[in-house]
């Protein structure tokens, strides 16, 4: 699938048109899964584009690479302006998808990445809606496990890190599902393979620590808070298997697929197999934050124009 690239890209420090963005066939990350990547919103409400969550994105971009050693050469102010600049480089008047990543470039087949490394910086943006089925999508757990941080930082946003997310998605597909569960090296439930997973039970929000390998992810941040300000009980603690199936509603968080519910878990209908009443709660308060209708959360939203 071919996506929609918008016509500039930025290309370490500069804007140029996407087809002349090239990098060698040498290129340390095509190897070796050395990159690093962030999934960003912006949203168009008619008046203004607001990126969503910039600061904590510019954040985890650059956390992300220092798990390996692998250097961002821009500051976080650099990083910032080309996010909004592309938007207004693009003139972009709709809401989209704008994907930051930097990686090791020419570094030859070295194994050791150091400081030294050389680094290239890139972002895309395209026209972007929803990800998934609103109205709710099946999901089933798949016999890959997540991998945790017994081998490789779950933390660390990296391209190698996806090859996980890959295979349980093949899977799942195989399955007849729209959607993998992994479970952590202990059994207990993770996440899904781009995002994050929530369960409602007897009212609470629960949601998985993230010593069960779950990125910390900043849509999962956004519903604890929010749950947190409606005076819902919400915990982060272990989720079993068994809890999914029983739970009276699921429903996954992500940048991409933002709230989601699951209406029927491992063949198993839940609640009454449509979005729980918290579930459609949840997407309605994100959706209008993400629109700027709910001014209380107006400091998560970076306007472009
Ligand atoms: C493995 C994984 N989990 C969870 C998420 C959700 O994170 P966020 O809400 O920050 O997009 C993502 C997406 O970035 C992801 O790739």
């Amino acid at each position: 699938m071919r996506l929609p690239l918008s016509k500039y890209v930025w290309f370490d420090g500069k804007f140029i048109l996407r087809d002349k963005a090239m990098i060698p066939i040498t290129t340390h990350a095509i190897h070796y899964g050395t990159s690093i990547f962030e999934g960003i919103r912006a949203y168009w409400n008619g008046k203004n584009l607001f990126v969503f969550r910039l600061d904590d994105h510019v954040k985890r971009f650059r956390r992300s690479g220092q798990f390996y050693n692998i250097l961002l050469n821009f500051s976080d102010k650099e990083v910032t302006d080309a996010i909004t600049g592309i938007c207004k480089k693009n003139k972009i008047k709709k809401s989209c998808y704008i994907r930051p990543f930097y990686f090791v470039g020419d570094y030859g087949i070295n194994l050791h990445v150091t400081e030294k490394a050389p680094t290239n910086m890139a972002i895309f943006s395209f026209p972007f809606g929803d990800l998934f089925n609103k109205n709710g999508i099946t999901a089933g757990v798949v016999s890959w496990r997540k991998f945790s941080d017994m081998s490789t930082p779950p933390q660390a946003k990296m391209g190698g890190n996806y090859l996980n997310s890959i295979i349980a998605t093949q899977e799942a597909k195989r399955n007849g599902y729209d959607e993998a569960i992994l479970l952590d090296h202990n059994g207990n439930v993770s996440e899904a393979p781009g995002e994050n997973i929530f369960i409602v039970r007897e009212g609470q929000l629960i949601t998985p620590p993230l010593s069960s390998s779950a990125l910390e992810g900043i849509t999962r941040d956004t519903i604890i808070k929010i749950g947190k300000d409606l005076d819902m009980d919400v915990l982060e603690k272990d989720v079993t298997r068994n809890e999914l199936i029983i739970s009276d509603e699921i429903f996954l968080t992500g940048t991409a697929a933002e709230i989601t519910p699951i209406i029927s878990m491992d063949d198993k209908k839940i609640g009454n197999g449509k979005p729980g009443n918290i579930t459609k709660k949840m997407m309605e308060e994100y959706s209008d934050i993400v629109m700027d209708k709910n001014e209380d959360y107006s400091h998560w939203l970076t306007p472009v124009y």
